[in-house]
């Protein structure tokens, strides 16, 4: 199946000289086809450079669009993108595409000898990770105690071979790499919880997020948060401020029992005084019932 039909030599040879069965003129013919199907004048290729494209959204790419005919009729570039030429010549023409914000194929052709030929590019657009935000909760935490990093990436796209890494210092403490076909941007989130050391308040914790975009035809791209600290106490304070309490209610709690058996005795000795009057007074009285 070759789509070249209308071969050049054939058709004005084949009414003159096919008509009377002359073994020559059949013979030539089919010489004649098979020398010009196999020959570098009908068979070409179209080619587009580059062949892969990965693009980030909004962005405008150069492509060359060419040819191994030497001679073409037409050609061209085929997009619904917004484009313009910027140089050609007779194999190739060199097309600038903007503002490329979706998933999207270019189809490049040309045509030689009646005959087209084309070549589509699919561009894939990408979303790189512009933010990473890090969040460390309890910010204040004790030697032992456990605490949570989470690291957020908004708007990212694609999620596959996107890698978050959450560091303290320079040392890794977690990474994840995501897997997924999904496309459209979303957010990709890295929760760890971790337990507090000593020297965790020595150094920031960071996360850091890399799309692998090299497999695609794109490049690394990364991007980093703002460095976080954590504040890291030794229980042994704990143990103080529990003391500290301890010695402050057993005194308030003596104060306070002091003042309460201060005022029943000194209610009961007030009592006692009274009720020794009362007594005297009785016994006044029963010595004038007496008398009497
Ligand atoms: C376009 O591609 C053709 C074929 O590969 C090459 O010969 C030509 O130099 C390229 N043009 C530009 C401007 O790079
Ligand atoms: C780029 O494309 C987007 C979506 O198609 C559109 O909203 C925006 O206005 C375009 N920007 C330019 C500069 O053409
Ligand atoms: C481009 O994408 C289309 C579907 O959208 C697919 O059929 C085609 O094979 C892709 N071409 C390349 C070169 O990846
Ligand atoms: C942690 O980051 C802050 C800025 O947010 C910086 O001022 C400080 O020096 C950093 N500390 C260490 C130990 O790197």
């Amino acid at each position: 199946m070759t789509g070249g039909s209308r071969l050049f030599p054939v058709s004005p040879w084949m009414p003159l000289e096919m008509s009377p069965f002359d073994g020559w003129g059949l013979l030539s013919a089919f010489l004649a086809l098979l020398c010009c199907t196999g020959s570098g004048e009908e068979a070409f290729e179209v080619r587009m450079w580059p062949e892969q494209l990965m693009v980030e959204s909004g962005e405008s790419r150069v492509i060359n669009c060419s040819t191994t005919c030497t001679q073409p009729n037409t050609g061209g570039l085929e997009t619904t993108l917004h484009k313009t030429l910027l140089e050609e010549q007779d194999q190739w023409k060199l097309y600038e595409v903007f503002n490329i914000s979706q998933d999207t194929d270019v189809i490049c052709h040309f045509t030689c000898s009646g005959k087209q030929e084309s070549k589509s590019l699919n561009i894939s657009v990408f979303h790189p990770p512009k933010q990473v935000l890090l969040k460390l909760w309890p910010t204040l935490v004790a030697v032992g105690r456990s605490f949570t990093i989470q690291c957020r990436v908004p708007s990212v796209a694609p999620l596959e071979g996107l890698t978050v890494t959450l560091l303290h210092g320079s040392e890794i403490v977690y990474s994840q790499t995501f897997v997924g076909t999904t496309l459209s941007p979303q957010e990709a989130t890295v929760t760890h919880n971790t337990m507090a050391h000593r020297e965790d308040d020595r150094h920031n914790f960071s996360c850091r997020a890399e799309m692998d975009l090299r497999s695609r035809g794109g490049d690394l791209v990364h991007s980093v948060s703002d460095p976080q600290a954590l504040d890291v106490y030794e229980p042994a304070q704990d143990n103080q401020v529990v003391a500290i309490i301890t010695v402050v209610s057993v005194l308030l709690f003596l104060f306070v029992t002091s003042v309460l058996l201060c005022f029943v005795f000194g209610q009961q000795w007030h009592q006692r005084r009274t009720g020794t009057y009362g007594v005297q007074a009785a016994w006044r009285r029963l010595r004038w019932v007496y008398r009497a």
